[in-house]
């Protein structure tokens, strides 16, 4: 086994501390520094591993499945030969690998309020469905309802000819498939995807342990319908999935109702929304709510006029929402509306705020990377409160057995697609980024031998690697450098910063983790290795397919994912390694492993592998984007 040929590694207890405070400096010609400042030094000795990760809502467990018998009362009641609704047909081989019973999925149901689901944007790529798969399991959570995704998702390209994977999954029109005509005037290969199971990209297994989800074809199953008649474009179909009541319905004229959360709603103009009014903002605003039944304007709630005063008008200028130090600065030009308070006091400027009407509210850092939705720091921003709208406030208490929220939300917002109200809220979503969607474990398991496989090209030494998005980058003018020469060289330039920084904390022994983040270790192995090398190679994660840029990258040092994979690792794993986006995914776990990363700012598979770094328990130093 691989493991059998490792170099012995060197195994002397290191030195490590508590994560201290970090920062990310964003310099003038764009690039991005991770430093730090120490506070005095005082634990040594070995970091004892005593956290584990939290179910993500300790209070929801998975019903005891019952097993599918023909004796079980609700199966016998439901016998009716002549109802082809409710009489469960054996389905078809459903695409997700462990087919739940009906019981099963009425079980995962049971103990939250109904569905939720989304129109699930499955024309974008893999990383950008993940944002709103993690939005959406946020959402779903503060309505107390099961999360509906999609069954399947959209692969873009296959490593090979198209005629190849198409034997082993279903090709598709994209264009067709989603509605769209994004791909038409491409040549034929580009027009073509391939249909995939979600669980080839997510451990829904994993993903149930944690929160409440099925999948579409699930929520078909359970209400009698054909699970290929699944929408094509990620959509929910408001007519079609409502026309059949839930099997374990007895009342057969029943089908399941829906309501509609439209996208303006959800994100309408000078509006900001968040989790949920916290019961202090609520009283200090006098949060009152409408007496009709129905939303108005798709709000449950309304804060009364307030008189405004002179500084909430100045703030005001600045926007319904601004940054913290904005804030801050409008407090200090207008030192004297502000009165004799101590500006230094984080709590005296808050309740100072109230005063005047507005609140602060939490997210997370952009570090001026917007796409790559990361979850690594904090950020406080400052919010007119009569502008500020609850999601739990607003839809928890509406009825409908489905809830459907329109649309995208992913567009201009952080992480998470909303604000929170209080600190402790944020640190818990961002723990379940990193936590709840991981891929499955064969990904996992292949992406750890092919970090040993890097190593032993190392040396035995700690080994680098980056992502170079070229393809549509280079076409957009969106690549960090043009020709396939200059670009390397900056990958070299930023890998031998990465290989000072490494050698920097190998001989300091002052590795540390994101300190924002909750129950995240720091990575043991980092610790233990030794630093890379100059000659070293390296890894290179990149949509570069052309054979003469692969050359120049190959004879700079770059090794490729095709160059550490073994045809046995290719037969074990199966045919989704032929499909691009699932090679892409293992690149990304390859990457997650290596000791320093460097990727680009403006790209969601970086910023995802940044997030998952952080959870890893690597040194913020040993990241960088630009
Ligand atoms: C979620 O909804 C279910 C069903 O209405 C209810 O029994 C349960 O208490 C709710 N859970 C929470 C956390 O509110
Ligand atoms: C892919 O294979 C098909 C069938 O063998 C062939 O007709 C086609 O030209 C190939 N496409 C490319 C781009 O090589
Ligand atoms: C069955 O459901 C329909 C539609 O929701 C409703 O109008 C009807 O009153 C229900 N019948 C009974 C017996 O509950
Ligand atoms: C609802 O919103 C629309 C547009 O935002 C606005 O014109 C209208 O006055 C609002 N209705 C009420 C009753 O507030
Ligand atoms: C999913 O994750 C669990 C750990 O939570 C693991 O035991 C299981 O093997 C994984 N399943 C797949 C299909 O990857």
């Amino acid at each position: 086994m691989v493991r059998d040929l490792l170099p012995l590694l060197p195994s002397e207890p290191h030195t490590a501390r508590r994560p201290h405070r970090w920062r990310l400096f964003l310099h003038s010609n764009g690039t991005l520094k991770i430093g730090f400042f120490s506070i005095a030094f005082i634990i040594t000795g070995i970091i004892v591993y005593v956290a584990s990760f939290p179910p993500y809502d300790p209070s929801w467990r998975l019903p005891d499945w019952h097993l599918p018998s023909r004796f079980d009362p609700d199966s016998l009641e439901l016998a009716d030969p002549n109802g082809p609704l409710h009489a469960p047909s054996p389905s078809p081989p459903s695409p997700v690998s462990d087919v739940l019973t009906l019981e099963q999925i009425r079980d995962i149901v049971a103990p939250t309020r109904g569905f939720f689901s989304r129109d699930y944007s499955l024309h974008l790529g893999w990383n950008n469905v993940r944002y709103i798969f993690e939005a959406a399991l946020l959402q779903a959570e503060l309505l107390n309802r099961t999360l509906v995704l999609p069954s399947f998702l959209y692969a873009r390209a296959c490593e090979y000819n198209i005629t190849v994977c198409a034997n082993y999954a279903t090709m598709v029109n994209k264009g067709d498939a989603m509605g769209s005509g994004q791909w038409d005037g491409l040549p034929i290969e580009q027009q073509m995807g391939f249909r995939i199971p979600i669980s080839a990209m997510v451990n829904i297994t994993h993903l149930r342990s944690r929160q409440p989800v099925i999948t579409a074809s699930e929520y078909l199953r359970l209400h009698g319908q054909d699970p290929e008649s699944e929408s094509g474009n990620g959509f929910w179909a408001r007519q079609s999935y409502h026309t059949h009541p839930n099997v374990f319905e007895t009342n057969k004229t029943k089908t399941p109702s829906l309501f509609v959360i439209e996208n303006h709603w959800y994100s309408s103009i000078n509006t900001i929304r968040v989790d949920y009014i916290s019961e202090a903002m609520k009283r200090r605003g006098k949060l009152e709510r409408h007496s009709e039944p129905y939303h108005y304007n798709g709000s449950a709630e309304y804060w009364p006029p307030q008189e405004t005063t002179e500084l909430s008008v100045f703030l005001r200028w600045r926007g319904h929402v601004m940054e913290w130090g904005t804030a801050m600065s409008v407090l200090e030009e207008k030192s004297d509306l502000v009165g004799d308070v101590d500006l230094h006091d984080d709590q005296v400027v808050e309740e100072l705020l109230n005063v005047h009407g507005w609140e602060v509210l939490h997210s997370f850092n952009t570090f001026g990377m917007d796409p790559a939705k990361l979850i690594i720091g904090p950020a406080r921003l400052v919010a007119q409160r009569s502008s500020i709208r609850g999601f739990k406030d607003d839809f928890h208490d509406e009825d409908a057995d489905v809830v459907v929220l329109a649309g995208e939300t992913h567009g201009d917002t952080r992480a998470g697609a909303m604000m929170f109200t209080e600190d402790l809220q944020r640190k818990r979503f961002a723990s379940s980024v990193v936590h709840s969607l991981i891929p499955p474990q064969k990904v996992l398991d292949l992406a750890e031998v092919l970090s040993l496989r890097m190593r032993q090209r190392t040396g035995g030494r700690m080994w680098m690697g980056a992502h170079m998005r070229r393809g549509d980058f280079v076409e957009f003018g969106w690549a960090m450098e043009m020709g396939p020469e200059d670009h390397i060289q900056r990958v070299k330039d930023r890998l031998q910063a990465g290989r000072t920084a490494l050698v920097d904390l190998h001989y300091n022994h002052n590795w540390q983790t994101y300190d924002d983040l909750d129950g995240v270790m720091l990575d043991p192995e980092q610790a233990t290795l030794p630093p890379p090398r100059a000659e070293d190679p390296f890894f290179i994660a990149t949509d570069e397919r052309d054979p003469d840029a692969r050359r120049t990258f190959a004879a700079a040092g770059a090794v490729f994912l095709s160059d550490l994979l073994t045809m046995e690792d290719r037969r074990d794993f199966g045919w989704p390694l032929m499909i691009t986006d699932l090679v892409a995914l293992v690149e990304q776990q390859l990457l997650v492993r290596s000791s320093f990363f460097y990727g680009h700012g403006l790209s969601s598979f970086a910023g995802a592998i940044l997030n998952m770094r952080a959870g890893r328990g690597a040194d913020p130093r040993t990241t960088v984007l630009d």
